[in-house]
C-alpha cells in the first residue's frame, strides 16, 4: 500500500446506485481458449441484457489490450498484470450497480480465484467457455493459431481449466445462441429478476 493515502468514503451507498438503476451489479467472467466463443458469447449476452433494459459492459480483452493495457503484452507476469487490472475495473463496475461482462482468456486458476477474493464469488458468475484446441486451431478467427507467435495459449503458453466453473458452455455442442440464453437463464435462476 502507498503511503500518504487516505481512502475517501462517499456519500452515496452500493444500495443507493442500484436503487437508482433498479438491478444490482454483477461480473459476468468469461475464460477459455482464443477461438473457443468467448467474446462472442458475451456480446450474445449484452446485446440481450442491454435489450432487456440492464445497464451491461461488456471488457473485452482485446479490446482493453488496446488501451488501458496497451503496455502489456503475453508473459505470465503481464498476462497476470492484465487480469489484475481488469479485475479492479470489473469490480468498479459492479460496485457501480452494472453488470460487467469480462472476456480475456484468463488462462491460469490463480487469476480466476484472485477474481473471485477480490470481486467476492457471490457476486461472479465464472463461465468456462469450453472447446478442444484443436476445434480452435480449426476455427482459428483470427487466424493467430497459424501465425507461430510466442507464448500463445495453449500452444507454448499453458490454459489451466478452470477446477470450480459455475457454468460450462461447450461449443462444439452448442450454438452460440445456446450458449448466450444458457448464460442468461443461470443469472436468472441465481439472482432473480433484480439482474
Ligand atoms: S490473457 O491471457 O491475458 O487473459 P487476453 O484475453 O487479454 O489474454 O488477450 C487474448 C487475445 O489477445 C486473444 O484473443 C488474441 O486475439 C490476442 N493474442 C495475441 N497474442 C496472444 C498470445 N500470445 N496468446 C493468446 N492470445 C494472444
Amino acid at each position: 500500500m502507498e503511503k500518504n493515502i487516505v481512502w475517501q468514503t462517499s456519500k452515496v451507498s452500493y444500495d443507493d446506485r442500484c436503487a437508482v438503476l433498479k438491478q444490482r451489479g454483477l461480473v459476468v467472467w468469461f475464460t477459455g481458449l482464443s477461438g473457443a466463443g468467448k467474446s462472442t458469447i458475451a456480446i450474445e449476452v449484452e446485446k440481450y441484457l442491454n435489450h432487456h433494459q440492464k445497464a451491461v459492459y461488456l471488457l473485452d480483452g482485446d479490446n482493453i489490450r488496446h488501451g488501458i493495457n496497451s503496455d502489456l503484452g503475453f508473459t505470465d507476469v503481464d498476462r497476470n498484470e492484465n487480469i489484475r487490472r481488469v479485475t479492479e475495473i470489473a469490480s468498479l463496475f459492479k460496485d457501480a450497480g452494472i453488470i460487467a461482462l469480462v472476456s480475456f482468456i484468463t488462462p491460469f486458476e490463480a487469476m480466476r480465484v484472485f477474481a473471485q477474493e477480490k470481486i467476492g464469488q457471490e457476486n461472479l458468475v465464472l463461465v468456462y467457455v469450453k472447446a478442444d484446441l484443436s476445434a480452435c486451431i480449426a476455427r482459428d478467427p483470427k487466424g493467430l493459431y497459424k501465425k507461430n507467435i510466442r507464448d500463445f495459449t495453449g500452444i507454448s503458453s499453458e490454459y489451466q481449466p478452470p477446477k470450480n466453473p459455475d457454468l460450462t458452455l461447450d461449443t462444439e455442442l452448442y450454438s452460440i445462441s445456446e450458449c448466450a440464453f444458457m448464460v442468461t437463464e443461470y443469472i436468472k435462476s441465481k439472482f432473480g429478476p433484480t439482474v
